[in-house]
């Protein structure tokens, strides 16, 4: 069995082969012709070597032939931040009873706890054949897909022991280790990190917030609470979200009385570009000011802008400021020079690697007039968010 390529759209797997199926024609017919629909190091030169020989596109019709499913369909978090697994549910519904006895679902995409008991009991009910289910959590970083796969712990979540043994056959080829358990911990393992990191950076959110309240810069305070101290490395502040984090936050808090931190964490996260413009208003009249926006993903050196509060920061400037100009090497490309050019106003909102070669000096230079700073990230390492230049 070959299972030297990952893509993140691949939804079966046969033996000795890989066949991707996904309803979006648009990105099956890139994909076909050798081109990625999104950014993933290394995901490229592997679909170059693969594709038409261990990986190929198909379609459901192909299941029977298939001895493992992997379903990695997106999950999502509705309007009102309640769980939406209906992608889910309508693959699950569609390929059981196309597989043969004997055969392994893995259930990859994250999930709110006991989904993967509720998919059991639906695979049950759509087919009599001998179904194998294990949930097994893809916990890789975006950007980091390819060398995350083989060197993360892969979490196998199952009812029994023969599911298990199946998936662990698999996933052993290419993961350094696999670590057993029931289906419910694994859900709330996968949950429980992404959640603990949502809540960490919103504390060093607030906590930036009272340091500004107090005068004080943040990355100061920081400097002098973590320098050789065992117990520090409280992490610097920063736009916290994008399609995983506020997603499986609201999961694992989903029909639990206890979920305050997590709601909290929410309330400030989501209301740091409110709190961004509140703050620039307060140092200039943002409505007579241009403004040049660096950086529109939700983290950085990735093309991805799901959930971005870099985006929502730019909604709220098109409204409150005399114009906005952005630039983002993966989004809105353009030359650098021409959007800071004349501005009055500049936020550097994503810590893309490109931009840590600006400097005060170069950005004085291509601005030509005094211009108010907003580095979220400490890219031009002056330790202060707020600045005049
Ligand atoms: N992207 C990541 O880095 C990452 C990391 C960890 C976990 N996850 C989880 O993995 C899952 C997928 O994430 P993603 O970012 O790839 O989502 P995505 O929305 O980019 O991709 C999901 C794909 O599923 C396809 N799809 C939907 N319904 C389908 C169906 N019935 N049959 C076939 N294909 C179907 C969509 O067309 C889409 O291409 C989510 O649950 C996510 O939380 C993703």
């Amino acid at each position: 069995m070959h299972l030297n390529i990952y893509l993140r759209m691949h939804k079966v797997l046969v033996l000795n082969q890989v066949i991707g199926v996904d309803i979006d024609k648009k990105k099956i017919k890139a994909i076909s012709q050798g081109i990625l629909p999104f950014l993933e190091e290394g995901v490229l030169a592997l679909l170059e070597r693969n594709l038409n020989k261990d990986f190929t596109l198909g379609t459901n019709d192909q299941l029977s032939s298939c001895d493992a499913v992997f379903i990695t369909v997106g999950t999502l978090l509705s309007d009102k931040l309640l769980p939406d697994h209906s992608a889910v549910v309508e693959v699950v519904e569609d390929i059981a009873p196309r597989l043969k006895d004997g055969s392994l679902i893995v259930l990859r995409s994250t999930v709110e706890p006991k989904t993967t008991r509720k998919i059991f009991k639906l695979i049950k009910k759509k087919t009599t054949k001998d179904i194998h289910l294990v949930y097994a959590p893809e916990r890789i970083a975006e950007g980091f897909a390819v060398k995350e796969l083989y060197e993360l712990p892969q979490i196998i979540g199952s009812f029994d022991d023969i599911s298990f043994d199946k998936a662990s056959e698999i996933f052993s080829l290419f993961v350094s280790q696999v670590i057993k358990t029931d289906p419910l911990t694994a859900e709330l393992a996968k949950l429980t990190l992404n959640t603990y990191r949502y809540a960490r950076f919103a504390l060093a959110n607030e906590l930036m917030m009272i340091a500004n309240h107090h005068g004080k810069d943040i990355y100061d305070v920081l400097k002098i609470a973590n320098k050789d101290y065992i117990r520090g490395g409280i992490p610097s502040p920063g736009f916290a979200a994008g399609p995983c984090l506020v997603k499986d936050s609201f999961f694992i808090r989903h029909n639990t009385p206890y979920n305050d931190v997590i709601y909290g964490s929410y309330l400030i996260n989501d209301r740091l570009p409110e709190y961004i413009v509140s703050e620039l208003n307060k140092r200039t009249k943002l409505k007579n000011q241009k403004i040049a926006l660096l950086g529109l993903t939700f983290k950085k050196n990735v093309d991805d802008t799901r959930g971005s509060l870099s985006m929502k920061l730019y909604d709220l400037l098109e409204k409150k400021s005399k114009s906005v100009s952005v630039h983002d090497p993966y989004v809105a490309k353009g030359e650098l020079k021409k959007v800071l050019k004349n501005a009055d106003v500049i936020i550097i909102s994503v810590n893309h690697d490109e931009y840590t070669n600006l400097t005060s000096e170069g950005i004085k230079h291509m601005v030509g007039n005094k211009v108010l700073i907003c580095d979220m990230w400490n890219v031009l390492g002056k330790g202060q968010i707020f600045f005049d230049l």
